[in-house]
């Protein structure tokens, strides 16, 4: 089933997520769903928090990516319960852009490499090494489970000058071709 996505300024997106056991309710048909999300809206990732569920889960796809970067051709991951625990080299600028802020891309500094902790959607361990495009996916989606949008980490200037771009995302006034939840709009219509 395709779940609306949040658009930004819903709630959800600015809480820290939880983590969660084997035993929480419909995990693998709400994996299954973020999936199907996901590609319906030819996202690369997908975070619980933008289906409006605060858990720590998130899911990556950057097969589509295998052309530019072999290493990614299989690239399709679940992670639950993630922690990254190292973050290191020389910030590197990347464009990025979100499912929960269609039509914006900003370029974003982050370190290019990280060792990332996670349950897979069977709940096995793994800690593994990250560099280069996909821990930059892995960082904006993990950012997702922790309350923070890409948009958090640009400057207070960038922000300003984003900021009716913004309110309009919030409220609807975008042309979006996947079904969205527009926090904004319901304020507005209360
Ligand atoms: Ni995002």
């Amino acid at each position: 089933m395709i779940l609306p996505i949040v658009a930004y300024g819903h709630p959800t997106l600015k809480k820290v997520a939880e983590d969660i056991t084997p035993d929480y309710p419909g995990l693998q048909q709400l994996i299954s769903d973020m999936w199907e999300t996901m590609y319906a809206a030819h996202g690369v990732g997908l975070a619980a928090p933008q289906v409006n569920k605060s858990i720590r889960l998130f899911v990556i796809d950057a097969s589509p990516y295998g052309e530019e970067h072999p290493e990614l051709k299989d690239f399709k991951k679940v992670f639950i319960n993630a922690h990254i625990t190292d973050e290191r080299g020389e910030e590197v600028t990347m464009s990025e852009g979100c499912l929960s802020i269609p039509g914006l891309n900003e370029d974003v500094s982050r370190k290019p490499s990280l060792t990332i902790t996670y349950l897979d959607e069977n709940f096995n361990p793994h800690t593994e090494e990250y560099s280069g495009f996909v821990a930059r996916v892995i960082q904006h989606e993990y950012d997702h489970i922790d309350g923070v949008l890409y948009v958090d980490r640009l400057s207070a200037m960038r922000k300003l000058l984003l900021k009716n771009k913004l309110k309009d995302i919030s409220e609807g006034r975008i042309d979006v071709d996947y079904k969205m939840i527009f926090p904004g709009l319901y304020k507005r219509r209360k």
